[in-house]
């Protein structure tokens, strides 16, 4: 169905940070499918713990025990905790709308009948299905679909007065935010806003609700990216990074909040299912061996300097590996499509602004090669 556009190039293959067309060409990926591939393509890790997983188990009924799910949730919970267990739970599914899903229902069933308004912020991106698209603060994305399921209120990004105003009320469940509005142009939240957050949660009995489908798992230089703001969320969804391409999503809840489900509530047929895990569990071993959090904060420190002197870059936001320069008078899909002609992978997250989501194991010479290539186009 034509709900893309026309793509401008094909790829057949991948290796690291290259992606390859059809006619043998290599393209530098500094947007790793939106963020996905965080391991780089084709990791033989991950290769191998599929093609094994092939041959053992590809699927059960979540009717049934597998043993490779708990393994991979109980590595979350020790990574959501920053290395200590924080003893929540996990719900597996297939993506990052999934995730949220799990999450808006896990509100709704902690918080009772009539406690079912989730508020979330202008700018945000949440997912495409009817209600992760209202969860979404970008209401020309709602108006072809009316009416959307009703429990969704928008506040402005980052400012507690407006929060403070709108989570009010007998209706009001929980609090829905991104650390770094990604899919919005990549605006991080501040430290100061993620607590006053996190007290207002506190003081009202609301879920505070951290989606991380974009930033978890090292991408910003820590696990998760409300491990800057040193504040712990009730729920953290994730899904892109987890399977580096295998299609995962991760709905974590700390224990007493996750216990609000009962058997019955939420269901996935794949979710879980061991080919999915295993995929999951080798890149996170392989995450963990290589600290990809520190290596994100290197590599994001040497191409953010790059990115700042180029003179076409008016500002360079974001955390980690997850960066966007801001343009002087350039628009940026003209710039992405040069780029791209130039043998460069990156997205035009806004009009005025260039998302880098490289591999987290990018080398230096990638990143030189990458800012030289960002600097001829804009020049
Ligand atoms: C922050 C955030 N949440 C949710 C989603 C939706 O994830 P998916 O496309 O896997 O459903 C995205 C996708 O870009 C995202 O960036």
């Amino acid at each position: 169905m034509s709900t893309y556009p026309e793509p401008a190039v094909t790829f057949v293959r991948g290796e690291g940070s290259r992606l390859y067309d059809e006619s043998g060409r290599a393209y530098l990926d500094f947007l790793s499918g939106l963020a996905v591939t965080s391991l780089g393509h084709a990791h033989p890790t991950v290769a191998d713990a599929v093609c094994q997983q092939a041959r053992t188990l590809l699927h059960v009924s979540n009717l049934y025990g597998t043993t490779i799910g708990p393994e991979v949730a109980a590595t979350l919970d020790r990574l959501v905790g920053d290395g200590e267990p924080v003893g929540g739970r996990v719900f597996f599914c297939n993506s990052g709308a999934e995730a949220n899903e799990c999450a808006l229902k896990l509100a709704r069933r902690w918080a009772g009948p009539g406690r079912h308004v989730v508020v979330s912020a202008y700018g945000s991106f949440h997912g495409r299905t009817l209600a992760t698209l209202h969860a979404t603060g970008q209401p020309e994305k709602h108006e072809p679909f009316q009416p959307l399921p009703e429990g969704f209120r928008h506040v402005a990004w980052s400012d507690v007065a407006a929060l403070d105003q709108a989570a009010t009320g007998d209706d009001v469940g929980a609090v829905l935010l991104e650390p770094i509005q990604g899919e919005g142009g990549v605006n991080p939240a501040t430290a100061e806003y993620f607590q006053a957050v996190r007290r207002l949660c506190d003081e009202r009995g609301l879920l505070f609700i951290v989606d991380e489908v974009q930033t978890g798992l090292g991408r910003t230089g820590r696990w998760f990216g409300f491990q800057h703001f040193d504040v712990r969320p009730d729920v953290v969804t994730m899904a892109k990074a987890l399977g580096n391409g295998v299609p995962i999503g991760a709905c974590w809840a700390r224990d007493e909040v996750a216990g609000a489900f009962r058997p019955g509530d939420h269901a996935t047929t794949f979710g879980g299912q061991p080919l999915a895990t295993a995929a999951a569990r080798a890149v996170l071993e392989v995450m963990q061996a290589e600290d990809v959090p520190a290596r994100a904060r290197a590599a994001g420190a040497r191409l953010r300097k790059g990115l700042e002197v180029i003179p076409a870059v008016a500002e360079v936001r974001g955390l980690g590996l997850l960066l966007a320069a801001r343009l002087d008078d350039v628009d940026a899909r003209q710039a992405a499509a040069r780029a791209l002609d130039a043998g460069l992978i990156v997205n035009p997250v806004s009009p005025t602004a260039l998302r880098f989501a490289p591999s987290l194991l990018v080398t230096d010479d990638e990143i030189d090669e990458a800012l030289a290539v960002v600097g001829e186009v804009l020049a």
